[in-house]
């Protein structure tokens, strides 16, 4: 199959959160299977200084930026990609537009976006790619969707094409006022944004594209089903519930290439399961970096989090006070994110100096070392569409303690003590007694031997590379293309 995907993240070149990993690890896997895979991201300011290249000559442009037609755009093909076998990566300059990182705010976040779109259509269609799947992810790339909704110009290079929007994070769903379409000169898209929202004179990017895809997925299949529910659904469940049976839940794959501490060059020693040296050269290096006291048998409790009202940091913040005053165990927090939950991580930090150490940054590298170095680890989120941290932190032998919500459902089952079976502590209540209670439970484990190295092992044995997840989306893709009209939404 011709698959282009758009996206606004794609690892390493750009990664906020899991978007990033997920788009690069499934585009890969999709082309080590033999499908042409074209990605199409922005060029974003920060990207040069870290000496992304791009080829020279420009694949497409340079073009008049629609709606601003002092300005120019072009796309240019990532230098030294496009070998058999790996995804064609190609990359929108347009300064004006994607200065700074990945995400801005306001009214430009709406011009980023329809400019994405636009462009990848505009690249693939004077490439002459004809996709048989437009895969959009997030609301980033949904109006691709619209635009493909009769747009007499894209009619041909696209005839033969389907739409599926794969949704990581429905808390995001690109809202503006509707008139920012017109300034953006893509006026004739309003015609395909939900009569609803046009009504408040706003335009919502997810709800368009849910509306038009042919194929619609989340990240895991409890996922799946909580988006349908007034609970989850972010005012988008009605919706969801009369497309249902255009939506799956796909769990998200980890790419074990880049997550495996058996080959891991971010970390200062290498370890396995059987052979676990390498582990505790990790904990005391990542003691040593961020100033934890450890006596011998502590347990490290680790996150690594976008600090987002979702990540529950605010039950983290208020449960381990008392914890902290009861048991014995240190803290080794990576976040960046939201000012509030910044603030409060540094205040507990303060409290319990030597024992809770957290580093305010995006870090690639000290998030590798985060999961190495840890025992346990946290994932308290309010909803969690996939979540890859706990699927890190179980491959690298730290111990989920997790809520039970989204792909923390579907990735975590409570240890057992009894039977031996079980990948972590997982509790239900989003609040201080649930975390409270969950972390007790691992604390316990983790003092008994015997319990501690069972729960370790169960959660390093799990596997989630694309080479199971993958040919989910395969199937679905193909069941598109070959399905003929039957198949458009
Ligand atoms: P989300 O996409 O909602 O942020 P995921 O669990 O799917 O949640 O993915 C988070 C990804 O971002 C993981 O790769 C994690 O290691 C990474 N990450 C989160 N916060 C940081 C940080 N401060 N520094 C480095 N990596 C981070
Ligand atoms: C999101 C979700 C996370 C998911 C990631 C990749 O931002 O919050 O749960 O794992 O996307 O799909």
């Amino acid at each position: 199959m011709r698959i282009l995907m758009i996206c606004a993240e794609y690892a390493p070149l750009a990664k906020v959160g899991g978007l990033g990993d997920v788009t690069a690890g499934l585009g890969s896997w999709l082309a080590r299977r033999g499908h042409e895979v074209l990605v199409v991201l922005p060029c974003y300011g920060d990207m040069r200084g870290r000496g992304v290249a791009m080829e020279g000559h420009p694949a497409l442009g340079p073009r008049p930026v629609p709606g601003d037609p002092a300005a120019s755009y072009s796309v240019h093909r990532l230098a030294g990609g496009g070998h058999r076998g790996t995804p064609e990566v190609f990359l929108v300059d347009a300064p004006m537009r994607f200065g700074g990182g990945v995400y801005s705010a306001g009214e430009a976040e709406a011009l980023r976006f329809l400019l994405l779109s636009r462009a990848a259509l505009e690249l693939a269609a004077s490439a002459g790619f004809q996709p048989d799947i437009v895969h959009c992810h997030d609301w980033h790339a949904a109006p691709a969707i619209a635009m493909l909704r009769g747009a007499p110009g894209e009619e041909r290079a696209f005839r033969q094409a389907y739409t599926a929007l794969t949704i990581h994070n429905i808390g995001y769903q690109g809202v503006f006022a509707a008139d920012v379409l017109e300034r953006a000169g893509e006026g004739g898209l309003r015609a395909h944004f939900a009569p609803e929202d046009l009504a408040l004179g706003n335009i919502n990017f997810l709800r368009a594209g849910i509306l038009h895809a042919d194929l619609l997925t989340t990240v895991s299949p409890t996922h799946a089903r909580e988006i349908q529910t007034a609970e989850y659904g972010m005012g988008l469940d009605t919706l969801l519930r009369q497309r249902r049976h255009r939506l799956a839940g796909i769990l998200n794959g980890v790419d074990y290439a880049h997550w495996d501490p058996a080959a891991d060059p971010l970390l200062p020693a290498r370890y396995s399961a059987a052979d676990s040296a390498g582990k505790r050269a990790c904990r005391m290096a990542l003691a040593a970096e961020m100033g934890l006291q450890l006596e011998e048998g502590v347990p490290v409790v680790g996150l690594v989090s976008r600090l987002a009202q979702q990540k529950g940091i605010d039950i983290v913040v208020h449960a381990l006070p008392e914890l902290l005053a009861a048991r014995r165990f240190a803290c080794a927090f990576l976040g960046s994110g939201d000012a509030r939950y910044a603030t409060a991580l540094h205040g507990l930090a303060r409290r319990f100096p030597g024992r809770v150490a957290f580093i305010e940054a995006q870090d690639e590298r000290l998030a590798h070392l985060v999961y190495a170095g840890s025992d346990l680890f946290l994932v308290p989120s309010l909803y969690e569409p996939c979540g890859l941290t706990q699927m890190y932190a179980m491959r690298y032998g730290a111990v989920p303690v997790v809520r039970r919500t989204g792909g923390l459902a579907d990735t975590v089952t409570h240890f057992d003590p009894a039977t031996g079976e079980g990948t972590g502590a997982v509790f239900l209540d989003a609040d201080v007694g649930g975390l409270g209670w969950a972390l007790g439970a691992a604390l316990d484990w983790h003092a008994v031997p015997a319990h501690r190295a069972q729960v370790v092992a169960n959660g390093m044995r799990q596997d989630w590379s694309w080479e199971h997840q993958g040919p989910q989306y395969e199937a679905l893709f193909a069941r598109l293309a070959g399905g003929g009209a039957t198949a458009r939404a």
